[in-house]
């Protein structure tokens, strides 16, 4: 095969987990030309079966057997948090790539060690996708860059949503083994201002809490950041179910489909379901849902930067500005496959195929969970929290 030949070839994709988001990624990664979906791993026979039929590949019960497979050249690792570390480690041992679902593990250690097998078999780490990757979050991370609008000062990010309330497997409602929303989706809020500030978190200060006994893990949290240079951000989330914040996104979900807003639904359902576990691998395991691409930017809540000319908004289809003129858009073309999920097989793509250092790696993942920890221990402790292991944008340390 010639240069050109080799870096033209797809790589040959695993999938770790054919649950949610694992289902999700594998029909992104269909629908991406530089990829090649080869095996999957997962204990449930129906979605493995699925795939199996769908892809004319191999699917395996055990992720022993997926990372072993020689057409496998990276992984995407979408199993239960609390296998995060053990997977991700076994993939790098075995010399295979890793895109790592967030958050990348449950402790710093665990991050470090992480790191350290894909440092010593010199694999590409990425720990995402989380919505940072979204074309929107990264036009506004372009045009603040540009300095158009001048000087950042602040960053809003903001998001209610049921997510307590859809089926849960047990440790995903039990913080000690990653569950609540500080494991599972405020990292998707710190990614974000974390990339559109520059990457260095200096403080936390935040309260999060439990409001329901029935579900007792964190569902709601306010936290204020504070960045090196001065920038501060908000964090505001709220899993109850109660308010949605889609209302205020056009009526468009998460991954940019429109929406029927229903307050309390997700909440009424889930009192007729016995069995939470089956339910979620019958809801969205792999083969139950649509592989439709949504027409919109996939979005988390309302995200607003404030710079000194001007406010930036995550939009419907792009980005809008607020400025001294008045209001713009700046729209982004839809493109092919799905964004987000598409960015980060891209960002995969040129670390391995051309050396590019991707944002999202292992240093930058733990930074990450390291503004969630410290959320935990700011409510805990009832102070502000200082940060020791963020990394900037560029990948230069704190
Ligand atoms: N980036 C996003 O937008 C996004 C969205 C949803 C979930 N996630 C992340 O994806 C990961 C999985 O979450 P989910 O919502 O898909 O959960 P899920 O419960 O829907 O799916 C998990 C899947 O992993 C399988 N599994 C369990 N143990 C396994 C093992 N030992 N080996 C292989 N497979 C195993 C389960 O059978 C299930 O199919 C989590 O890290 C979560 O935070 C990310």
């Amino acid at each position: 095969m010639t240069q050109n030949g080799a870096e033209n070839a797809p790589i040959g994709l695993g999938i770790a987990g054919l649950g949610m988001a694992g289902a999700v990624m594998v029909h992104a990664a269909a629908a991406h030309p530089g990829y090649s979906l080869r095996a999957a791993a997962d204990p449930h026979a129906a979605p493995r079966e699925a795939f199996a039929r769908d892809h004319n590949a191999r699917a395996y019960s055990d992720v022993s057997m997926l990372v072993a497979d020689p057409a496998v050249e990276a992984v995407y690792i979408a199993t239960p948090h609390q296998f995060h570390r053990e997977h991700a480690v076994l993939a790098a041992q075995h010399g295979k790539h890793v895109i790592l679902e967030k958050p990348m593990a449950l402790t710093l250690g665990d991050c470090d060690a992480i790191v350290e097998a894909a440092e010593r078999r010199k694999v590409t780490l990425i720990v995402g996708h989380t919505h940072a990757f979204d074309p929107n979050v990264r036009l506004m991370r372009r045009i603040i860059a540009g300095g158009e609008l001048g000087p950042l000062g602040m960053i809003h990010s903001f998001n209610y949503t049921n997510f307590l309330y859809r089926p849960r497997r047990p440790e995903e409602l039990d913080t000690a083994k990653g569950g609540g929303i500080l494991f599972n989706q405020v990292p998707h809020q710190i990614d974000t201002v974390r990339l559109l500030a520059g990457g260095l978190v200096r403080s936390v200060r935040a309260s999060a809490s439990v409001l329901d006994s029935a579900r007792p893990t964190e569902g709601s949290c306010a936290a204020l950041l504070q960045f090196e240079g001065g920038v501060a951000a908000s964090l505001v989330y709220s899993g109850y179910d109660h308010f949605d914040a889609d209302e205020w996104h056009f009526g468009i979900g998460e991954r940019g489909a429109p929406k029927a807003i229903d307050h309390g639904a997700a909440r009424r359902a889930l009192a007729h379901v016995d069995d939470e576990t089956r339910s979620r691998t019958e809801t969205f395991a792999y083969g139950s849902g649509s592989a439709a691409m949504p027409p919109h930017q996939p979005h988390f809540g309302i995200t607003i930067a404030t710079c000194a000319r001007g406010d930036l908004r995550a939009s419907a289809d792009g980005v809008t500005i607020y400025g001294q003129g008045g209001m713009r858009e700046v729209p982004i073309e839809r493109g092919e496959g799905m964004p987000g999920r598409r960015e980060a097989l891209d960002d995969m793509r040129a670390a391995i195929r051309f050396g590019r250092r991707p944002v999202h790696d292992g240093r930058w993942g733990k930074a990450t969970l390291e503004v969630a920890l410290a959320i935990l221990q700011s409510t805990r402790e009832g102070r502000e929290v200082m940060l020791e292991h963020q990394v900037a944008v560029d990948g230069s340390p704190g």
